[in-house]
């Protein structure tokens, strides 16, 4: 800058400039991320609900080794996606709920703005799709249109906390038995930060996020890495049991990006213990969005959707508690071909959030957190916030979840199939070199019902399982190699 200020600024004024000139000039169909102009175009047209054919041709490249592929049949079917529902809650709930297959997953009403959580409600509404409030509370904005809820509590417990940030079960029983909340939701975990905390600054603590947060105005808000109301596996069991019981029997779940094996086994050995069976539990992959977080943990942290869920799917299936335990996968879903990996991986639904935010308008500036959302989607600057309107945008919410579930439904018809729960691994081609095209059933292992309890040592878990207690999350000994095995087999 001293020696040569002119061109510092220069210098200067490109990078700002270069994520627009990147995305806008530079930027290929297929090389962006985290998600391409491929990726965003599908949705913005889906939610415009303008054509979303394409015409020439495929630009993947079918001999790549990121390529993947359903199979189709010779007897295909003319289904309509939009009328698949999922029923979640397991006897030990009051209240099931039929959900849709693709809902909005959690983004609270702090990181997004009240418009923007306005719009993704009335569009729940419009479609009979859930809408999950996100950790930071249940605010005016989620009430204000009546969509379908899944109430989420993260470690702060917001809008069920006391003074002391605890939960208190007076103030959640009141908000969870309104009708429109339809599920609860413990976070464990999200996939772009697993295990961090969060922290609300006090500039940040507006009065109307005070009120949804229960929390005091313009003072510092922490959220801790875990939860301070349990600390055992058959303590999280026994949370979801007081939960449930305080909602009126309403579906309470979990949701978690996978980390340690032996704690997800942990929590198997804990439900089988104490007889509590959580009614879902939703698998957040690490490629997953967020409104902020340190890059070490969206980069490096937790595992991948796809190898998160193999594993949910084989812990529930091998400890025989797939039938009464709903499985939710959200992680980079943005087409019924997303959806469609996911259903064939064992998930019985899925959820998105950035997908849901480019039908809002966003149009991945990635500035998130610094409260300068040119698209008023993710702030709190009511300016800024001027040009999202509610009735326009809830239609294009509506719009990208309806079409992407006809699309859905002609998918799982070509293969021949009545219900997407009908997809398995053996649907789902991925290719493995030039010359190599192989199911999922081939590349991971997808364990037998029981296997975990009948003969755990036949299984790649066997070690994961010897270490995991229903009483500790630590690890019970030193777990050896098998890792590499279960995560990539083959
Ligand atoms: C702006 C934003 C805010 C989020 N807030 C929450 C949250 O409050 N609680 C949570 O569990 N996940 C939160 N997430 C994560 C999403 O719910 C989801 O798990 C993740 O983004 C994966 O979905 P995607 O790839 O469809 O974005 C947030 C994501 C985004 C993009
Ligand atoms: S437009 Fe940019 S700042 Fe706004 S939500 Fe999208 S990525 Fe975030």
């Amino acid at each position: 800058m001293r020696n040569y200020p002119i061109l510092a600024h220069g210098r200067w004024i490109s990078e700002e400039l270069r994520p627009f000139l990147r995305q806008y000039i530079v930027e290929g169909n297929l090389t962006g991320r985290p998600f391409n102009r491929h990726q965003r175009s599908i949705v913005y047209e889906r939610a415009k609900n303008t054509v979303d054919s394409q015409p020439f041709g495929s630009d993947l490249d079918f001999y790549g080794d990121e390529y993947e592929l359903t199979t189709h049949s010779m007897a295909a079917k003319t289904l309509d996606g939009t009328k698949f529902r999922t029923r979640i809650g397991n006897g030990q709930c009051k209240q099931p709920y039929d959900a849709s297959l693709l809902n909005v997953s959690a983004m609270s009403f702090g990181s997004l703005s009240g418009k923007a959580i306005r719009a993704l409600n009335k569009g729940a509404e419009m479609g009979g799709f859930y809408h999950d409030t996100g950790e930071g509370g249940l605010s005016e904005h989620h009430r204000a249109y009546n969509g379908d809820l899944v109430w989420e509590l993260g470690t702060g417990y917001f809008g069920c906390r006391d003074r002391n940030g605890r939960f208190d079960p007076g103030l959640f029983r009141e908000t969870a038995q309104s009708d429109q909340v339809k599920m609860v939701e413990i976070k464990l975990s999200q996939g772009a930060k697993p295990g961090h905390g969060g922290v609300l600054p006090g500039a940040k603590v507006t009065p109307e996020i005070a009120r949804a947060r229960q929390i005091e105005v313009g003072k510092e808000c922490v959220s801790p890495g875990s939860h301070p109301e349990f600390d055992t596996p058959v303590g999280l069991m026994e949370f979801v049991a007081r939960l449930r019981d305080l909602s009126d029997g309403k579906p309470v779940g979990l949701k978690l990006c996978v980390g340690h094996p032996w704690e997800l086994l942990a929590v198997c050995k804990a439900s089988l213990e104490t007889g509590i069976r959580p009614d879902f539990i939703v698998v957040d992959g690490a490629e997953g969005g967020t409104g902020a977080a340190p890059e070490e943990f969206s980069d490096n942290v937790g595992l991948p959707l796809r190898d998160g869920l193999i594993m949910v799917r084989n812990a529930l299936v091998g400890t025989g508690l797939r039938e009464d335990i709903s499985i939710g996968a959200s992680g980079k879903v943005f087409s019924a071909f997303s959806m469609a990996n996911n259903l064939a991986l064992g998930a019985d639904w899925c959820n998105a959030a950035r997908a849901f935010m480019f039908s809002l308008g966003c149009v991945m500036t990635k500035r998130c957190h610094t409260d300068t959302c040119p698209t008023g989607v993710a702030t709190q600057n009511p300016s800024r916030q001027r040009g999202l309107v509610i009735d326009d945008k809830a239609e294009r919410v509506y719009h990208f979840q309806h079409n992407t579930l006809k699309r859905l439904g002609e998918l799982v018809g070509a293969a021949g199939l009545d219900h997407p729960n009908e997809l398995r691994p053996h649907h789902l081609y991925h290719r493995q070199g030039p010359n190599a095209l192989t199911t999922m059933d081939r590349i991971h292992h997808f364990l037998e019902p029981n296997a975990l309890i009948d003969e755990p040592e036949s299984t790649p878990y066997a070690e994961w399982w010897a270490a995991a207690s229903p009483d500790t999350f630590k690890a019970l000994r030193e777990t050896g190699p098998s890792h590499h095995r279960v995560i990539a087999r083959g």
